[in-house]
């Protein structure tokens, strides 16, 4: 497993537990070290139980030398993180180059080189033709596509039991690894797809763009709300209702965040430029565009409840995660908001179950208090966030009794607005009657 993030360390975990012997493979010792301890250097839930049980079996275990370690494996799957390039849209591929120059010249023997990062479409084609050149075993190194499609904070259920398998591949005996590979999951009734490498590739892309543009479509649908005086939680709950739409990733607020959306859908724009598509992709382009302008209006809607200015201002943020059961902040839409605020000249105090130190780590200059109370003591406005299950276990006639005004942003549709209001609270959400 080349790469040991929140997909390396998972698949890692989660391939050992079907009886594979499995190497993690980084460049980052410190991770190395922690993950071969039985513990994941992130918070994930059940993933720290399942590293230890395959350390203690022996099946698992993780280096930081490709050399020692992917040599006597047959099956090398790449797992780097692929992020969005600094000054471009597209993805950053340098860290999967860096393992495919590395993995390349210890191919000697027949083996699978499988592909999980998400990558734009045609990337699969250039790795084997790259690895056919570096690789003394030549056309014997096959190379498959497999993208990963788990959440955090459901990494491990979503790898062990995902709703698909996706198999790209351009041999017989390719498809066969990954069958064999996946033996267990597929004897368990998990459906597979069985294709090539680009619609394998475009899988994940595709999946994570249909999920975007259905958050940023309500986000849409929200703003009309607020300017046509009607209420988008009982429009989404109408809309949830028709089978052909669903109720999942229906809810409105302060937009998608993290390691994936908002990345692969600036990359998948920059591919379809490269391929001539980029006027049909100014779709996706305007999904990006309308979750960025929630983060921007729920800093204006804040900024107006203040007066007007939010200099001096006191106010407390909940959350700083990018979603609830996870801890990474990376396009945290709650945080950006934090630092939004503070830059304007609030004194914010941000509260977050998991995320505190990773939030404290990009914006040192916020304040981190230890629980609710002490975040909203005193101050002129709070803002939730993030839809951690706590903070819409609130109980608002004694928060009401902490805060300066009570005064809240519901930023994730989290409360229910009536009972607020009665507690003696100004309520607030996007595309809720202000009423
Ligand atoms: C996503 C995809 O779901 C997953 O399949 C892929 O492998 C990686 O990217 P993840 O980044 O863990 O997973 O987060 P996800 O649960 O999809 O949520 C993304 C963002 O959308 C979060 O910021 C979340 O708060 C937001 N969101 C989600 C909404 O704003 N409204 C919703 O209704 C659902």
């Amino acid at each position: 497993m080349l790469g040991t993030g929140y997909l390396g360390a998972t698949h890692a975990a989660c391939l050992a537990a079907c009886g594979h012997h499995v190497v993690g493979i980084d460049t980052d010792p410190e991770r190395v070290a922690l993950l071969q301890s039985g513990r994941a250097p992130f918070h994930e839930p059940g993933l720290d139980e399942l590293l230890s049980r395959g350390v203690d079996s022996g099946r698992l275990t993780f280096h930081t030398d490709y050399a020692a370690a992917a040599r006597d494996c047959n099956v090398h799957f790449v797992c780097v993180g692929t992020p969005q390039s600094a000054g471009s849209s597209a993805a950053d591929l340098s860290a999967l180059w860096a393992a495919v120059s590395s993995l390349g010249p210890l191919l000697d023997r027949p083996c699978l080189v499988v592909g999980k990062s998400t990558v734009p479409v045609g990337t699969a084609a250039h790795v084997r033709d790259r690895l056919r050149c570096l690789a003394p075993a030549g056309s014997a190194v096959g190379v498959a596509w497999n993208p990963e499609f788990l959440r955090e904070g459901h990494a491990v259920e979503d790898s062990l039991r995902p709703d698909r398998l996706v198999f790209g591949a351009e041999t017989n005996e390719a498809d066969q690894v990954l069958r064999d590979v996946y033996a267990p999951l597929l004897a368990a009734g998990v459906p597979s797809v069985h294709t090539d490498l680009a619609t394998a590739e475009l899988a994940k892309v595709s999946a994570n763009a249909m999920l975007a543009t259905r958050i940023s479509l309500v986000n849409l649908l929200a703003e009309v709300c607020e300017a046509a005086d009607a209420d988008v939680a009982d429009l989404t709950t109408i809309l949830g209702l028709d089978e052909r739409i669903g109720s999942l990733f229906l809810t409105p607020g302060v937009g998608f965040g993290g390691g994936c959306l908002p990345k692969d859908t600036r990359a998948f724009v920059a591919r379809a430029e490269e391929l001539g598509l980029g006027e049909p992709a100014g779709l996706l382009r305007e999904v990006d565009a309308i979750n960025m302008r929630q983060r921007a209006r729920t800093v204006d809607l804040a900024v107006s409840l203040l007066g007007g200015r939010a200099s001096g201002c006191a106010v407390a943020v909940l959350g700083a995660a990018f979603k609830a059961g996870s801890d990474d902040v990376r396009d945290s839409p709650a945080l950006d908001v934090a630092a939004t605020l503070g830059a304007r000249g609030a004194v914010v105090r941000v509260f977050d179950p998991e995320a505190r130190d990773n939030a404290r780590r990009v914006h040192p200059e916020l304040s981190y208090p230890d629980d609710i109370e002490s975040a909203c003591r005193d101050v002129d406005l709070v803002l939730l966030l993030t839809d951690w299950p706590e903070f819409a276990g609130i109980d608002p006639v004694s928060l009401a009794e902490v805060v300066g005004t009570a005064r809240i942003i519901d930023g994730r549709l989290a409360l229910d607005p009536d009972k607020w209001r009665a507690a003696g609270w100004n309520f607030h959400a996007l595309g809720r009657s202000a009423r």
